[in-house]
């Protein structure tokens, strides 16, 4: 529905809208990571021509920075950065000041001329080391004995994984056009979800969410990174209030690495016990991530290590470590991808030492239920995912034995790894209206960054109503529409999906009912249940010459439109345990002398549940491919410890993987849907297509070289 739209540039991004008397804001940020404002010179800055002011903390501005109960996206203990409240410097790069004029190039000229000088501090910004937080009690898990078990295992295998610290780097640079009339403020906000913006500025700013509209119709790849709402939001907000205008504010690609999340770095100790036979019979986890000293972030990285393989002892711990940095957030497959590629690999490891194939390894461990819990899986086809790639790839003709294949000067290696991600659902509305003319207008708030939900909604709506695609249409982004959950967490489909679902259901079903009730109709005194809808006409079952369109319909009974609203609410006493699974094979290809490594293939197999858009699938399960190639191989946001500056900010020096990069790709999904996770059978897909990627292609890489790499990403120097 978008992709003309999209490639020929007319979809509007946040920064592309044209807002009536716009000014323009550039935030100046801050050059030390800790330490104090001393003072801030504009003089310069203000005499430029065309600025119109320079606001910060010296201006005292009056936020409200109420607490905000919606914002439960949030981390739980802390407070979110209060802007301008105060002369303390957390982070690197922290907004310092912001710098507002007519033009884009006057506001950026003058953000130049502002001195800031410091009383600065020695910052901490290395998570080796670093002292650790208190733990909140959900950061430790225990069943069984796992001391015990690992004590007297067979076999014991202990090993520390790290990750490096990863930022989003989505095409579209996050923005905000905030405008306000009275009390009431408008804004055009790049983000994953509406009514969270709505709630977070009327909660700084101290008014009614009523009062605050979000609009964000196209959101150019987000990642997670657009879920929480940013200093910079409120700031382009502050400086309309402070100058009277609507204010435009862009972030550059440098500050997209300081005033928005990232993935964070992460230690991942792992001690397993195993039986000879492959049997795992204790895991012990110690997990470190970072995060920022005023906010406590955590993930769901704890949860692969209790559900995934029949272990009976587990222990965990898990750690955040704070940093003179700003806080963390959510990056595709948050935590879960974390937590796998430490337990893939160390399942490879493991499978080496006992000579045990290791797909054969992780059919031993599956758990016929969820362990943590005792749960019924909702589905789990995780043991078909791994035979049906294990066919595709051809698995059964690779030897075992590391550094057993060569292509000239490439030592060529193959490996797999699984991986799972959260069923996630909330509840879910959505506006359906059909209209006197046969057209049908879906609405939700949600926002879409990319996966297709214009179009995998509308195909939805489309045959729940019996229209064509073309006589749909459906708008998004916009926080007065119907209320959507966060487009986040791979639950969109399930949640504004199974909403649109139920709203064309009902309005058929409406149109159908004053059809067979009304004397005049050809339908009249047909059974309900024996009309369909086809092209926008009503006709009975199996006998397409009897009935009526849409049009006539409404026509005939004087009526412009039917409305209604669809709602999904998942049900709340969960009695199954509801997961999407990936198994991934990757062969890759190592340069024996330069350590270089070249992917050559790529197939991921998936258990999403139903599938609504083949080709929108195959779009997110690539794109998780590539994002996971960039995290196993080349993505890492380098910090000079001394001043807690980011070395590569930047698309330049920031290694994201090209084309060039990039081989043969494949995904397969497993037909058929989830009867239990909503009514239309999805279980989400956006997440688990990028989790076990990492994992894959460093078993992989064992196997090419005989070398085991255990951080990310693995460089040429760890293989020379
Ligand atoms: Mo996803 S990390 O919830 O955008």
């Amino acid at each position: 529905m978008d992709g003309r739209l999209k490639v020929t540039g007319q979809a509007e991004y946040t920064a592309d809208h044209d807002i009536d008397g716009v000014v323009h804001a550039v935030i100046v940020d801050s050059t030390i990571a800790r330490g104090r404002v001393t003072g801030i010179d504009a003089r310069a800055a203000n005499a430029q021509r065309g600025v119109l002011g320079v606001i910060s903390h010296l201006d005292k501005p009056k936020l409200a920075y109420r607490e905000n109960q919606g914002a439960w996206l949030d981390p739980s203990v802390g407070e979110r950065l209060h802007v301008f409240q105060d002369d303390r410097v957390r982070f690197f790069g922290q907004p310092v000041a912001v710098v507002v004029a007519r033009t884009l190039e006057a506001a950026q000229h003058a953000a130049d001329l502002v001195k800031v000088s410091y009383d600065a501090e020695k910052p901490s910004t290395d998570l080796t080391g670093a002292p650790e937080n208190d733990p909140l009690p959900q950061q430790n898990y225990a069943r069984g004995k796992p001391e015990e078990a690992l004590a007297s295992a067979e076999v014991r295998l202990e090993r520390t994984y790290r990750l490096a610290r990863n930022h989003h780097n989505a095409m579209e640079p996050h923005a905000t056009i905030a405008r306000w009339d009275g009390d009431k403020l408008t804004v055009w906000d790049k983000t994953q979800w509406t009514l969270g913006a709505q709630g977070e500025l009327a909660a700084v700013f101290g008014i009614p969410s009523e009062n605050v509209r979000v609009i964000s119709p196209f959101v150019g790849g987000a990642f997670g990174n657009a879920l929480r709402t940013w200093p910079h939001s409120t700031l382009a907000a502050l400086a309309a209030r402070a100058i009277g205008r609507p204010v435009k504010l862009l972030l550059t690609r440098e500050q997209l690495y300081y005033g928005v999340g990232f993935r964070p770095a992460y230690e991942y100790g792992l001690r397993l016990g195993s039986t000879r036979s492959g049997r795992l019979t204790a895991a012990v986890h110690r997990v470190r991530g970072e995060t920022s000293r005023y906010e406590q972030f955590t993930e769901g990285v704890m949860v692969p290590g209790q559900m995934h393989y029949a272990t009976p002892h587990v222990r965990q711990a898990y750690r955040t470590v704070p940093l003179d940095v700003n806080t963390p957030t959510f990056m595709r497959g948050p935590g879960y991808s974390t937590a796998v590629f430490a337990m893939e690999s160390a399942l490879d490891e493991l499978a080496h030492e006992l000579g045990v194939d290791p797909i054969e390894l992780r059919l031993r461990n599956e758990p016929e239920e969820d362990p943590s819990n005792g749960l019924p899986f909702s589905t789990r086809r995780l043991r078909e995912c791994l035979r049906v790639g294990a066919r595709e790839f051809g698995w059964h003709r690779r030897n075992p034995r590391p550094r057993s294949r060569r292509d000239g000067d490439w030592l060529i290696g193959t490996g797999m790894a699984s991986g799972v991600y959260d069923t996630l659902r909330m509840r879910s509305e959505a506006r359906v209206r059909l209209e006197s003319d046969g057209t049908a207008l879906v609405q939700a708030s949600t926002s879409d960054m990319g996966p297709g939900t214009y179009t995998s909604v509308t195909q939805l709506a489309a045959d729940a109503l019996g229209l064509t695609m073309r006589t749909v249409r459906f708008e998004l982004g916009d926080s007065t529409f119907a209320p959507s959950p966060p487009h986040g967490g791979s639950q969109t489909m399930a949640g504004v999906g199974s909403a649109v679902q139920d709203g064309c259901d009902k309005l058929r079903q409406e149109a159908i009912k004053l059809a067979v009730e009304d004397e005049r109709s050809p339908l009249h005194g047909v059974d309900a249940g024996d009309v369909v809808v086809r092209g926008g006409r009503l006709h009975v079952q199996g006998n397409p010459a009897r009935g009526e369109t849409y049009r006539q319909l409404l026509a005939r009974h004087g009526r412009t439109h039917l409305e209604t609203r669809g709602t999904f609410t998942p049900a709340g006493d969960d009695r199954y345990s509801m997961y999407a699974y990936s198994a991934v094979f990757a062969e890759v290809a190592v340069d024996r002398r330069l350590g270089l490594v070249r992917m050559r293939r790529m197939l991921g197999v998936y258990d999403v549940g139903r599938i609504i858009s083949p080709k929108l699938a195959d779009s997110q399960a690539l794109g998780g491919m590539v994002g996971g190639i960039g995290g196993a191989l080349l993505e890492h946001t380098v910090t000079d410890h001394r001043d807690g500056r980011i070395v590569n900010a930047g698309l330049a020096d920031y290694l994201v993987p090209v084309n060039a990069d990039i081989p043969d790709l494949r995904a397969v999904y497993l037909d058929g849907k989830d009867p239990h996770a909503d009514p239309i059978g999805v279980k989400g897909l956006g997440e688990v297509v990028q989790i076990g990627v990492g994992p894959a292609i460093a078993n992989a890489v064992f196997h090419a070289t005989g070398r085991r790499v255990r951080d990310l990403p693995i460089t040429a120097e760890a293989l020379l």
